[in-house]
This record gives C-alpha cells, sequence and structure tokens, in this order.
C-alpha cells in the first residue's frame, strides 16, 4: 500500500514543496501555497514487488497502428487553421486571453456555426439568458441561426453535474466557459485552485480521450500575460491556443502556443464587430485601405505573423520637445527597441533625435514581434523629422543592427511576394537577402541596402 504524503504547491506556478512557504521561491508571489496530498511515487521495485501489470504492454514502434483521424471542421476558416485544419476527436484544448477580450463570442459562434453535431456549451460565467442574448446579437446578420444549430447551453460550475449533462445530451462537442470557474467535489479547495484546476482538467482529459467528443477549455489570463494558474494545464491539454488584441481596437488575433496536431506557425486573425467576431482572410489589404493621402511619418513595415504575411503601417510623429527630458512613446512596439533604433538613428543619421519628442504608433492597434519592422521603424521616424512623405507604394522588411547595418530577415521571398501581389511599387530589404533572390520573377522593385544612410538617401534626397 502506497503511502500517502502531503506537498504544498504554488497556485500560481505550480512550484512544489515539501512544507509550507509563504513566498514562493519559483515566482516570487506570496501566500500562494495550497496543500495537497499525493500517492508516493512509484518505483522500479515497487513494480516488481507488484508482478505483471493490467493496462496496455509497450509494443514496437512498427506494430503500432492507428486510423487517419478525421478531424472535425469548425466552419470557421481562420479557427480551423490555427487548429491544424479542425478539431481532432478526443482532443483536449485550451483557449486563453485576457478577460472581455472575446473568448466567449468566439467559441459561441464557433458552436452557433456546427449545425450538423451536438454541441453543450457549459458555462460557469453567464446564465442561459445571457448567452442567448449574445446569441441573438451575433447571429442578427443572418450568419448563422439559432433555430439551425444544435447547441446546448447550460450554466453550471460543478464537474458532477455537468458530467451529468453529457451524459444525458451525449454531445459531439464540449465547451467549458471557463476552467477557473469549475470545480469538483472531491477536493476541497475552491475553484480557480490550483488542485481544482488540475483535477478537472484531468477528468475533462480523460472524457475527451475515453469517448472521443474534443474538449474545449477556457481560461483566463493574468495581469501579466501568463495562463492564470494553470501551468499545470498546458502540460494536460494538446493544443493551447491564446486569443489576443489591443481592446481598444477591433482586431484580434487568435495564436497557437502550443499544438499536438498542426503547426504553431499559423496565425487567425478576426475583427470584433458590433454584430460579433468576423474573420479576416486578408489582413495585409485591410490594414493598408486607407492609405491614399501622403503624408510624413508613416512608412509599410512586411511583416510575418508566424507565416502569414501581414503589412502594417508605422506612424511616427517626431517633435522639438516642449520640456527638458523628451517623451518618447511606443504603441505596439518595444519601447526598448525603439530607443534603441533612435540611438542608432542619431549616431548613423546625425540627427538631433535628444532634443525631439518621439511617438511610435503601429496601426490598426495589432503588436507585431518581428523585427523585420525596425527599418520601416527608422524610416517612418526619418520621415516625420525632415516632415517629408515616404511614397504610399513603398515598404520595408528588414532588422536594423547596432552600427546601423542592415540585416536580413527570414522568409524574405514571401515578404516580396507578397509586397508584388499588394501592387507595391519599391520594398527595401537588406543587401544580404537582395542576393539570392531573382528579381526578374517580380513586378515590384527591390531595392537593396546595406546602411540605413543608404535608405534614408533614397528616399529623400
Ligand atoms: P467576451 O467574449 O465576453 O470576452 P471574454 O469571454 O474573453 O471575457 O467579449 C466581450 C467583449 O466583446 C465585450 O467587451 C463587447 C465585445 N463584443 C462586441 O463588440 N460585439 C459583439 O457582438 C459581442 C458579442 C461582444
Ligand atoms: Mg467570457
Amino acid at each position: 500500500m502506497a503511502k500517502a504524503r502531503t506537498f504544498y504547491y504554488c497556485r500560481e506556478c505550480g512550484y512544489q514543496s515539501s512544507s509550507w512557504l509563504g513566498k514562493c521561491p519559483s515566482c516570487g508571489k506570496w501566500n500562494t501555497f495550497d496543500e495537497e496530498v499525493v500517492e508516493r511515487e512509484t518505483s522500479v521495485a515497487a513494480a516488481k514487488k507488484k508482478g505483471s501489470s493490467q493496462g496496455s504492454a509497450p509494443k514496437l514502434i512498427h506494430q503500432v497502428t492507428y486510423s487517419e483521424t478525421q478531424r472535425m471542421p469548425t466552419h470557421c476558416a481562420e479557427f480551423d487553421r490555427v487548429l491544424g485544419g479542425g478539431v481532432v476527436p478526443g482532443s483536449l484544448l485550451l483557449i486563453g486571453g485576457e478577460p472581455g477580450i472575446g473568448k466567449s463570442t468566439l467559441l459561441l459562434q464557433t458552436a452557433l456555426s456546427i449545425t450538423d453535431r451536438k454541441v453543450l456549451y457549459v458555462s460557469g460565467e453567464e446564465s442561459e439568458e445571457q448567452i442567448k442574448m449574445r446569441a441573438d446579437r451575433v447571429t442578427a446578420n443572418g450568419q448563422y441561426s439559432t433555430q439551425s444549430s444544435q447547441m446546448y447551453v447550460v450554466s453550471e460550475t460543478s464537474m458532477e453535474r455537468i458530467f451529468e449533462h453529457i451524459v444525458n445530451v451525449e454531445p459531439d462537442l464540449l465547451i467549458v466557459d471557463s476552467i477557473q470557474t469549475v470545480s469538483t467535489e472531491s477536493i476541497e479547495s475552491s475553484s480557480g485552485s490550483i488542485s481544482q484546476i488540475r483535477e478537472c482538467t484531468t477528468q475533462f482529459q480523460r472524457y475527451a480521450k475515453e469517448s472521443g467528443v474534443p474538449v474545449l477549455l477556457v481560461g483566463h489570463i493574468t495581469k501579466d500575460g501568463t495562463l492564470a494558474g494553470p501551468k499545470v494545464m498546458e502540460h494536460i491539454v494538446d493544443a493551447v491556443l491564446q486569443f489576443e488584441g489591443d481592446r481598444n481596437y477591433g482586431f484580434r488575433i487568435l495564436r497557437s502556443l502550443k499544438n499536438r496536431f498542426g503547426s504553431t506557425a499559423e496565425i487567425g486573425i478576426f475583427e470584433m464587430r458590433g454584430s460579433g467576431l468576423c474573420e479576416v482572410s486578408n489582413p495585409s489589404e485591410l490594414l493598408l485601405a486607407h492609405r491614399d493621402e501622403q503624408l510624413s511619418g508613416a512608412a509599410v513595415a512586411a511583416t510575418l505573423e508566424g507565416v502569414r504575411p501581414m503589412f502594417i503601417e508605422v506612424q511616427s510623429l517626431v517633435s522639438t520637445a516642449v520640456y527638458g527630458t523628451p517623451q518618447r512613446n511606443a504603441n505596439g512596439f518595444d519601447m526598448r527597441r525603439m530607443n534603441m533604433l533612435l540611438a542608432v538613428l542619431e549616431k548613423r543619421c546625425g540627427f538631433k533625435l535628444g532634443a525631439k519628442d518621439v511617438f511610435l504608433n503601429i496601426a490598426g492597434g495589432l503588436r507585431v514581434n518581428d523585427p523585420a519592422m525596425d527599418l520601416a521603424v527608422g524610416c517612418s521616424i526619418l520621415s516625420s523629422n525632415v516632415d517629408l512623405p515616404i511614397p504610399p507604394r513603398y515598404c520595408f522588411a528588414a532588422e536594423l543592427g547596432l552600427s546601423g547595418e542592415v540585416r536580413p530577415v527570414s522568409r524574405v521571398e514571401q515578404r516580396i511576394g507578397e509586397a508584388d501581389r499588394l501592387g507595391f511599387e519599391k520594398i527595401f530589404v537588406s543587401k544580404y537577402d537582395a542576393k539570392q533572390i531573382d528579381s526578374s520573377r517580380y513586378k515590384i522593385k527591390i531595392v537593396a541596402v546595406s546602411v540605413i544612410e543608404e535608405a534614408f538617401r533614397e528616399l529623400f534626397a
């Protein structure tokens, strides 16, 4: 008989300790330890004593057979793209995101659009009336309807009763909004605690694996951007999707952080409108829609999000500093990176940016972490500084180094191809990237630069 032992786990990061601690040595949070009873670990000696085991025996790899899994399409192209072509039967998915970003809306729309299968939507956060009201709103434009859908809703937080509903409804897809609100009676701690979350997730996983019904879980995100509590959950689930965006703007990006059944390089792009989330299949064109006037300080960056090209407008405003210390502000771009770029521009292009206020904004409220943004950011700042516009059909794709050198970026051909398709006249890339490109294949003119000064001369001289 295995001896039961007690361990203490940090609610925030899952750190394990044999005694209670006030402060977690791993994440530094205070008063986050919960007690948990754990069976003593198994060992080879224990297995020998026990003799023959039940369960499946290890097989040679060539003896393992599997049937081609049929994915269940969600009828939402962007969602399917991120999942790798639909939901895999028996998989457990976690969708994280800040409050109010649109997780519930996304899953509600997904549930409504599946008409050929039964979906059970369990909400621990909203009542059935609230869900219906929202469903009426998102179906107002006639894309889906609450009449034709086979969606069952229930407001429930107890695991035991959720499983009763599952037995009654026999759904083909289960959605739980959110994992932090459900709790099981087998564990005494309150809902949202790490042991509850882990136990409930494990129970859903077991259900998914045994029944083949895919389960979508919603998880909350803490202020610092990590999934609240359940680092442990990330290991249990098959895929972790993150829904993100600036709440003040319409655009939302669905990213996959982990996916056992597909690539994590794919992203889904949505726009939140009055009537719910709309899929955005051509982000570049949408973000560049209103670019007719020539204004100084605007430059287009040919960025890639995962494998998807996104053309984004960078806007800057450089003006004489009114106060002693110049002001710097960046929206959607890393401030430290901007300060570094400013230092490079000051050193290499001879601008007295130290006496100027610099404001930077990425259009659409998007946050893109592609180093290929650098050249567009630099040129946009220079353009605002000299107050000369960059022609609207020019775009940029290169990284800037500390000495002002223009460095190569990943997948430059894809960026050039997309720029060509969108009808750009010139794309500025690094000399090293341009070398390997056959420019005769494109209508677009490829401008190869090796240092930032060259780009500046080409644009404004
Ligand atoms: P919600 O799905 O409740 O977010 P989460 O579940 O991630 O907390 O999204 C709520 C926000 O979305 C809310 O602030 C209003 C906005 N919204 C719209 O703009 N249009 C709509 O049609 C709906 C349903 C929501
Ligand atoms: Mg919600």
